[in-house]
């Protein structure tokens, strides 16, 4: 490829690198300690899954396009179905078609593909690792220089232990040539007990520095935003705590129902589904501390802060603070179990007992066949103290609400009141918005894989869960599944699907004249 410059300066937080992109597919390290020099391979197991073909393919092919891959880079699938190279091709290819033809291009499409290649191959056979092995370092050999590996379990999670330990036993994760890095999707374990085991078992062949455990939703644009609006802004800051803020309600609503998914989500439900992860994860960039620098380290230990100061729920007062439903006609769908308790839906309110926290209520909320497709974090501040103006009496003035809106329409919004003109002093709810499509263009968001990829290729683990968040995790929702089985557990009350979940919900939040809000699309 030619010499053309596109002068992309890309700066490498944990490293201090700086990175010049020459060119659209070459790739050049100046100064620093490179982690991208060498060939790098991204070995995908799972390599017909749904995930390779939604979402690993697309991204992948897209930060390509972009010249992001390191070059010399190869993308290899595993899997065991006897494919040859050409037929995987071919199928990727039908595949991004199909599901994201907006990022295909015949062009690109040919250039990217023939850097794609097939292994097929047993993952309970050591042998087969082996013989992967050898065929990978052929192609590393053939490169000259280090030999960088990605190894991404794109698996069912009861894989991820004997590829772990074959990977380990064949060698196959020695660093002696280049980095190796492995990732693992969620879900990570089942309940404390599972992940914890899980962790033990990979940690007897990776180090913490070589696991990424994905977690997609910190991959999205806006939540990591969620640092820079409260770290590099002086004007929030000051009164993100106990003082001003009335309670946090972070709502991450889904109107589609379990579809094909029933095999995994019945059994699974929408505590381990979303909150256990995603909705944690959320709750913990809203909380934590500011972190000394943006470094992994730094900012998940902050995230580790906060797991360990949310008041576990007693399992025998779940009922207090928690609501659970099942929208009607999901026993129907296929692959249920016809008396399934799983909840499709939660309600939640959790304390964080910390000097910033103390006493604000963080409110959430996740639910499958609901209203709307909303993820947003609503802060909801204090009123004033007193009213001085000619209201009724007994007139509560809108409390101020800060939107955080992390899809769709990305976007941040602060909503106040201002008086009406040419009243007294009638007043009015309004908003200042910041819409993401405005300020940075209608496709300025990349695909949550896209920068999660592009992380693990540059070794930053920011973004990704460490092992002792995980665990914490698990116990804090762990608490919330076990009063579930309790007698004393809240009725799993059915909700209609296209509504906003049980009645109950809105009884957990209102208070002090306060309610659930969707700031994103009302004020
Ligand atoms: C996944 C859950 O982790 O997140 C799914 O397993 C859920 O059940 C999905 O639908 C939601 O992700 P997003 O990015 O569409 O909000």
């Amino acid at each position: 490829m030619g010499a053309k410059l596109i002068a992309v300066l890309d700066t490498f937080n944990s490293f201090g690198v700086v990175v010049f992109y020459v060119g659209y597919d070459t790739f050049k390290v100046i100064g620093g300690n490179s982690p991208m020099s060498g060939t790098t391979t991204i070995v995908i197991f799972g390599a017909s899954g749904d995930l390779t073909r939604r979402k690993l393919i697309p991204a992948l092919l897209n930060l390509y396009c972009k010249g992001r891959l390191p070059e010399p880079w190869r993308i290899v699938g595993v899997s065991r179905t006897p494919y040859s190279d050409d037929e995987y091709r071919t199928q990727l290819e039908e595949s991004m078609k199909e599901l994201a033809p907006e990022k295909y291009s015949a062009e690109d499409w040919e250039l990217f593909a023939s850097k794609v290649s097939y292994y097929p191959g047993d993952l309970g056979d050591l042998d087969d690792y082996k013989a992967l092995d050898s065929q990978l370092s052929e192609i590393e050999k053939a490169n000259g220089g280090q030999a960088n590996r990605v190894y991404y379990l794109s698996l069912a999670p009861r894989l991820y232990e004997i590829t772990v330990h074959n990977l380990g036993r064949s060698g196959m994760v020695d660093e002696n040539h280049g980095w190796r890095r492995v990732v693992i999707e969620k879900p990570f374990g089942h309940d404390l007990p599972s992940a914890r085991a899980l962790n033990q078992a990979v940690y007897q062949d990776l180090k913490e520095s070589q696991i990424y455990r994905i977690d997609h939703y910190l991959g999205k644009e806006t939540v990591q935003n969620i640092l820079v609006f409260r770290f590099a802004n002086s004007l929030f800051e000051p009164i993100w705590n106990r003082n001003y803020i009335h309670h946090v309600q972070i709502t991450a609503a889904e109107m589609i129902d379990v579809g094909h998914r029933a095999g995994y989500y019945d059994g699974v439900g929408v505590v381990r589904d979303m909150v256990q992860n995603h909705m944690l994860q959320l709750l913990s960039l809203v909380a934590m501390e500011p972190p000394d620098s943006f470094e992994a380290n730094a900012l998940r230990n902050e995230k580790v802060k906060i797991f360990h100061s949310i008041r576990p729920i007693d399992p025998a007062e779940v009922a207090q603070h928690t609501v659970r439903g099942q929208y009607r006609g999901y026993l129907d769908a296929e692959g249920v179990d016809p008396h399934s308790q799983t909840a499709t839906f939660a309600g939640i309110r959790l304390y964080i007992d910390n000097w910033r926290w103390q006493g604000v209520p963080f409110f959430l909320r996740s639910g499958k066949a609901l209203a709307d497709k909303t993820t947003e974090i609503g802060i909801l501040f204090k009123r004033p103290p007193h009213v001085m103006f000619p209201l009724p009496a007994g007139t509560l003035i809108r409390a101020n609400r800060l939107s955080i809106c992390v899809q769709p329409d990305e976007g941040i919004h602060i909503s106040f009141q201002a008086k009406e003109p040419d009243t007294t002093a009638d007043m009015r709810t309004v908003a200042m918005n910041f819409q993401y499509a405005d300020s940075f263009g209608a496709m300025s968001i990349p695909d949550a894989y896209e920068r999660l990829l592009l992380d693990i290729l540059k070794g930053d683990p920011s973004l990704f869960t460490r092992g002792d968040a995980i665990e914490l995790a698990w116990g804090l929702v762990d608490n919330i599944l076990e009063g579930w089985q309790l007698e004393s557990a809240p009725p799993l009350k059915i909700y209609e699907p296209g509504t906003w979940g049980p009645e109950a919900s809105d009884k957990l939040i209102q208070h002090d004249g306060y309610n659930w809000t969707l700031g994103c699309q009302e004020l």
